[in-house]
Formats: structure tokens, sequence, C-alpha cells
């Protein structure tokens, strides 16, 4: 039976995906604020530091998944929705690689990051840097310094990105694909959630979410993404290593059609 762990567990997306895991016969380890077999809160270092202990203990060391879904949404207080998404999610998949590794067969990964990471305009590269180098205190620094709608924004925004580009950095590493793991993320659109339920009923973020162009009409299902990351989590996915899969109704493509792929320029 394959043990995976999920934080997220209780709610939208994780809770969608743990209902799939266990009906195809998987052993899940959630953590969450609640209704989970490791309940903490990851905004707490703390608590983040005793929950992925408790993950090992739970697991005796080996596992052969991890989902990282755990995240809050605008809006929120933006230092803490930063550490949440984004110390909340880099302290498991660092904190369990090792037990990952210890899997029997391929291990593999599902990211949540979002489609936030490529439709954010203006999104401060220093925020996104300051979170890979884990500067915690400069990360909240930044975002004290705007104003506060923004920070909320860019909160959000530049921990998914964090989370995309760690995902991208590691995933084809020999700590990573060389230990036989599959680290991939999943970046969704918008997704009828409690927590794009708590943006739409702000004013503010209502209209902004509002605003963004969805071609394919409508928000997704939070199952749509449970699909995916079930998926991602099947042998289907051993060929797969440090992408971003991009379920986001068409949003990232019409606005950045351009933007990526695109070639790079080599001296030779
Ligand atoms: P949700 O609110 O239904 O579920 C989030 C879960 O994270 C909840 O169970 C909540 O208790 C848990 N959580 C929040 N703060 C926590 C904390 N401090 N410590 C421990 N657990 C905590 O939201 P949803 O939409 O299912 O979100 C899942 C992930 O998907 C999040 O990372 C979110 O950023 C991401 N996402 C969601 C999108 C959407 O439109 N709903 C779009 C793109 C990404």
């Amino acid at each position: 039976m394959a043990t995976i762990a999920m934080t997220g567990s209780a709610s939208g997306i994780g809770a969608a995906t743990r209902a799939r895991l266990e009906a195809s016969g998987a052993r899940v380890i959630g953590v969450d604020l609640r209704d989970a077999e490791v309940i903490a809160d990851l905004g707490d270092a703390a608590q983040r530091a005793r929950a992925v202990d408790e993950v090992l203990d739970r697991c005796g060391g080996t596992l052969d998944g991890l989902v990282t879904s755990a995240g809050v949404g605008p809006p929120f207080d933006p230092a803490r929705m930063l550490t949440i998404n984004w110390f909340g999610t880099e302290s498991f998949l660092t904190g369990l690689r090792p037990a990952l590794a210890a899997s029997a067969g391929v291990a593999r990964v599902v990211a949540v990051s979002s489609n936030s990471t490529t439709v954010t305009p203006n999104m401060p590269d220093e925020l996104v840097d300051a979170c890979l180098a884990l500067d915690e205190d400069a990360a909240h620094g930044l975002l004290a310094a705007m104003e506060p709608q923004l920070a909320m924004t860019y909160a959000y925004g530049g921990s998914k990105t964090a989370v995309a580009r760690y995902v991208r950095a590691n995933a084809p590493q020999p700590s990573w694909a060389g230990e036989g793991i599959r680290l991939n993320a999943i970046a969704p659109g918008a997704v009828l959630t409690p927590l794009l339920q708590g943006g739409l009923d702000d004013e503010a973020f209502g209209a902004q979410i509002e605003m963004l162009p969805i071609p394919t009409g409508g928000f997704a299902d939070p199952d749509t993404i449970a699909a995916w990351i079930e998926m991602m989590l099947s042998p289907a996915a051993d060929f797969m290593c440090g992408s971003i899969v991009f379920v986001d109704g068409g949003s990232d493509a019409l606005i950045r059609a351009d933007a990526w792929p695109r070639s790079f320029s080599l001296e030779v």
C-alpha cells in the first residue's frame, strides 16, 4: 500500500485528492489545522518542524508520495500568507525528501503552485528571491513596505512562484531525480473552494478575480484538479521531472501566449 503525506488535506483540492487516493487504496497522512492525522499551524516554524517529525514517525521514515496543498489566499495577512504558502511548503519538501528517497519504488511529489505565478503583473523578483533564500524577515519586510492590497496579491503570487521555482531548481538534481523522486507542480487557475470563495466574497479581491479572463469559462471543480494530481502521483508521471502543469482554463495561454516556451542565447 502506498503511503502519501499531504498538507492541506482537510478541504478543497487536498480533500478531493485525499478521497481519490484513499478510494484507490493508498494510505494518506494528512497535515492540517483540523480533521487530519497531524494537526499543525504551518504558519509557525516550531509547529512545522514538529509536523514534519510526526509525519516521519507515522510513516516509519519511508514515503511513496507527497502533496503540498495547504495554503491561504487573499484577503489574508500578507506576511502570514507568504509564510504558510511558501515556508509551509518548503519545509515539507525539504524535510520529507529523505523519506521519499527511501521509498522502495519511484516516489512522486506534487507541489500545489498556481497560475498566479504567470498572470500576476509586475511581481517583484526580490520577493521571490528572498523566499528562495529562506530569508523570512526580508520577505516580510518587502511586503510591509507595500500598499496592503498589493502586498496580499504579491504575497500570494510570490509564494506560489517560489514553490514553482523550487520545483524546477530541485527536481532534476541528484538529490531528487537521482534518488528516484519525481518532483512536479500543478498550477491551477480559479478552483471553487473555500479559499476562492473567501476572495470572491471580498469587494476588492472579488472584482480582481472576476477580472481575470478564463477562456473556457467558469471555475474548476476541486476534483478536476485532484484528478491531475492523482495522475501526477501515478506511474504515468515517471518521465515528468520539474514540470509545472497549468490547469487554468486557458488564462495563462491567453495572457502570456508568447512568454514561454522560448529559445535562449548560447555563446558558441
Ligand atoms: P482550501 O481552503 O479549500 O484548502 C486549504 C487547506 O489548507 C485547508 O484545509 C486549510 O485548513 C489548510 N491550511 C490553511 N492554512 C493552514 C495552516 N496555517 N496550517 C495548516 N493548514 C492550513 O483551499 P484550496 O483552494 O483547496 O487550496 C489548496 C491549494 O491550492 C492552496 O495551496 C492554494 O493556494 C492552491 N490554489 C488554489 C486555487 C483556487 O482557486 N482555489 C488556485 C490555485 C492554487
